[in-house]
């Protein structure tokens, strides 16, 4: 059966949002500044699943902070997260995401790496990818259909 789940959209200093980060291992330092967007995603039963995470980067976007809370995992639920997650990018650009030990998950969702040098500067001028994800970690880039 294809999972569904709703977003709701949560500020930064969200308690719930910031405590799965952690124990994720996923950086919190920058949750709180201008120009990123938040969503708790919750189960057609009603239990919070997840948490992902928009930030924008001149034309494009970073996809970030996607974190499925450890008991709701490998039941489809973190793809149908981030399938709605990406409905909500409201820029035209491309869409990144950096990860560490994701690239398999984000693959099946039609990202591909990509390297360093492509990625524009405002994507690599992010928090996330200048100063808190770890050099070694792997640039991804969403592969559009044709509009
Ligand atoms: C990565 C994460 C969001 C995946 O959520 P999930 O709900 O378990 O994923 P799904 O059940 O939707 O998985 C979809 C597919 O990806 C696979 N998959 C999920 N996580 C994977 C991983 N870390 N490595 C390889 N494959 C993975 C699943 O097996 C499944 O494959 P299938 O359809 O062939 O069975 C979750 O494991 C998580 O929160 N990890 C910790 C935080 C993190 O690493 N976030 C990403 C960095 S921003």
């Amino acid at each position: 059966m294809l999972s569904t789940v709703t977003l709701i959209e949560v500020p930064g200093q969200d308690k719930g949002l910031r405590v799965a980060l952690h124990a994720a291992d996923l950086p919190t330092d920058d949750i709180d500044d201008e120009g990123r967007t938040f969503f708790r995603a919750v189960s057609d039963a009603g239990h919070t699943i997840g948490y992902a995470g928009i930030e924008r980067c001149a034309g494009d976007a970073l996809l970030r902070s996607v974190v499925v809370l450890p008991e709701h995992r490998i039941q489809g639920l973190g793809r149908a997260m981030v399938r709605e997650t990406l409905q909500r990018v409201e820029c035209s650009g491309d869409v990144f995401l950096a990860t560490t030990s994701a690239t398999p998950f984000f693959s099946t969702l039609g990202f591909t790496e990509v390297p360093r040098t492509i990625v524009p500067a405002a994507v690599l001028a992010t928090r996330q990818l200048s100063s808190i994800c770890p050099s070694s970690a792997t640039i991804m880039r969403l592969n559009r259909p044709p509009t």
